[in-house]
């Protein structure tokens, strides 16, 4: 099956062009894959990482210089980019960022809250803190870029994210083997 035809410019959705896209969890995997296609499209990004190890699921993290990757190849894509190293569970942090997206570009558009992590345990070995480190990253995380004082939804006339997409559905897997 293909997908939509390109046209000239490569770009199978020229719509898109000029838009901003926050996208969070974006050094690594889907979240850079997606940045990576939405800059082909001409959409300039802001990309928000934890960018450090995590204790806690204990595997790879997204990196500072896979941030500063992304940026460069945005760059070469012809679009901006923006990097946030935050964890989304850091209120301020993620408000922070909110706020220095749309002062740059007086607009966010979509708002990817990609961010995630996936704990692999059987249910009556999950610890409490594993668990709550789920919760608080998979279920509250998105809700931060949504919710604070720089959303520039709150102000008249503004544009805040009409498409918002989340990536985590499950909580915990019993192990990769049954991924
Ligand atoms: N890969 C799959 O098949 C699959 C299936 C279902 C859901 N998911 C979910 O989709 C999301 C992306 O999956 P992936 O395979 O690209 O994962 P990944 O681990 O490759 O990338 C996740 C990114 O999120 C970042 N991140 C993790 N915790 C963070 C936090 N607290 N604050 C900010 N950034 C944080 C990581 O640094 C990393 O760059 C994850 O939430 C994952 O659980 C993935």
């Amino acid at each position: 099956m293909s997908g939509p035809a390109a046209g000239q410019s490569g770009r199978t959705a020229p719509e898109l062009a000029g838009q901003v896209a926050l996208i969070t969890g974006a050094a690594h995997g889907q979240g850079r894959a997606a940045a990576l296609a939405l800059a082909r499209e001409g959409v300039h990004i802001a990309a928000l990482d934890v960018a450090r190890p995590l204790a806690y699921p204990g595997y790879p993290m997204g990196s500072s210089a896979d941030l500063d990757s992304l940026a460069t190849e945005c760059r070469a894509l012809g679009v901006d980019c923006l990097t946030f190293a935050a964890d989304v569970r850091d209120d301020p942090a993620v408000t922070a960022a909110v706020q220095s997206t749309a002062d740059r570009f007086g607009r966010i558009d979509i708002l990817f809250n990609n961010a995630g992590i996936c704990g692999y345990s059987l249910a009556h070995e999950l610890t409490d803190d594993a668990w709550n480190t789920m919760l608080d990253i998979n279920l509250t995380g998105p809700w931060g870029p949504c919710r604070g004082p720089a959303n520039p939804g709150r102000k008249a006339n503004s544009t805040w994210p009409s498409l918002v997409l989340g990536r985590n559905l499950h909580l915990a897997l019993p192990g990769p083997e049954d991924f």
